[in-house]
Formats: C-alpha cells, sequence, structure tokens
C-alpha cells in the first residue's frame, strides 16, 4: 500500500569517522510529495575510492524505504562524474537516462544521468507497466 511522505522535507546525514568523529562528507535526501526523494552526496577528497559512499548510500536507500516509507529514490550526476554513477549503480539503481544540458554554470551547458530505484527493487518499463 501506498504512504504518504513524512512531514519533513529532507534529511540530511553526516559521514564521520568513527575515531575522531571528524566529518568525511555528507548524503541528503530531499523529499517530493509523491512518495520519492531526490539522492545527492559529497565527501572530501581524501577518502574517495575506499566504499564510503556506496556504503552511506545502500544505507540511506535502506532507510527511506525502510524508515520513512518512500516508494522510489532518484540520484543524479554529471557526465564528468563517472564515479558517482558508479556508486549509483552498485547501490542497486537503474539507469533512466541522459538529460542533456541541463545545467547551465558560467555559460557552460553540462548533462546529467539520472537513476531510480523502486521500493520493491523491481526495474519496471518505461511505460509504467
Ligand atoms: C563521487 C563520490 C561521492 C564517490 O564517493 P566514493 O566514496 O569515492 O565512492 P566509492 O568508493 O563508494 O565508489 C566509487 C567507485 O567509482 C570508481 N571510480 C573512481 N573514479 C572513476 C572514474 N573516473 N570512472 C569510473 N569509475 C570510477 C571507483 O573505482 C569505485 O568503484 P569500485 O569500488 O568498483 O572500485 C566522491 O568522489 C565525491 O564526493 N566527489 C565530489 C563531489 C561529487 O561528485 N558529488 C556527487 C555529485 S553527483
Amino acid at each position: 500500500m501506498a504512504r504518504a511522505h513524512p512531514k519533513k522535507e529532507s534529511y540530511t546525514w553526516a559521514i564521520a569517522k568513527l575515531e575522531t568523529n571528524e566529518l568525511m562528507g555528507c548524503i541528503s535526501l530531499i523529499l517530493n510529495r509523491h512518495s520519492g526523494a531526490e539522492m545527492g552526496y559529497w565527501l572530501g577528497a581524501p577518502y574517495w575510492n575506499q566504499g564510503f559512499m556506496t556504503e552511506a548510500a545502500r544505507a540511506v536507500i535502506d532507510a527511506g524505504f525502510s524508515r520513512l516509507g518512500l516508494h522510489r529514490v532518484v540520484a543524479r550526476h554529471f557526465v564528468r562524474n563517472p564515479a558517482s554513477g558508479h556508486v549509483m549503480q552498485k547501490s542497486s539503481m537503474t539507469l533512466i537516462g541522459t538529460m542533456r544540458d541541463s545545467w547551465l554554470k558560467a555559460g557552460v551547458y553540462e548533462s546529467e544521468i539520472w537513476y531510480e530505484i523502486l521500493s520493491d527493487h523491481s526495474a519496471r518499463t518505461m511505460d509504467g507497466s
């Protein structure tokens, strides 16, 4: 059964070192009124490529479904940032497609690649069936 999203509009979790509590990065969910959310994240450069963000993304997606009652989580990354896309793939997200020239910064357009995951983890067809 579908569940309405909770009252909060967004959640942000700090990613910190266990030993020192030092901030390494953060990850967030921005909720919409359709039981969906967009996940976004960043991690300090010294911590890249050690699996931290994949671990965090999996935990946040799981919390979004099991604790927040979400039905759908999406995430996007710039084409020039394949490591971020790799995090999404390793988090069992499904490729939606590329939104071309969707971001304009300093007069330059950039394209974004979108991923999604549903609460039942099913890969639906693009017509929604
Ligand atoms: C993108 C980011 C979140 C990744 O975090 P991370 O903890 O390094 O990610 P993980 O280690 O869990 O996974 C990264 C994967 O990408 C791979 N990777 C790294 N550079 C890559 C590249 N240029 N092309 C393809 N894959 C790449 C790594 O090998 C790793 O895969 P593996 O575990 O199979 O070896 C981090 O680099 C970051 O915060 N970057 C700056 C801000 C940013 O880009 N935010 C996201 C905006 S969408």
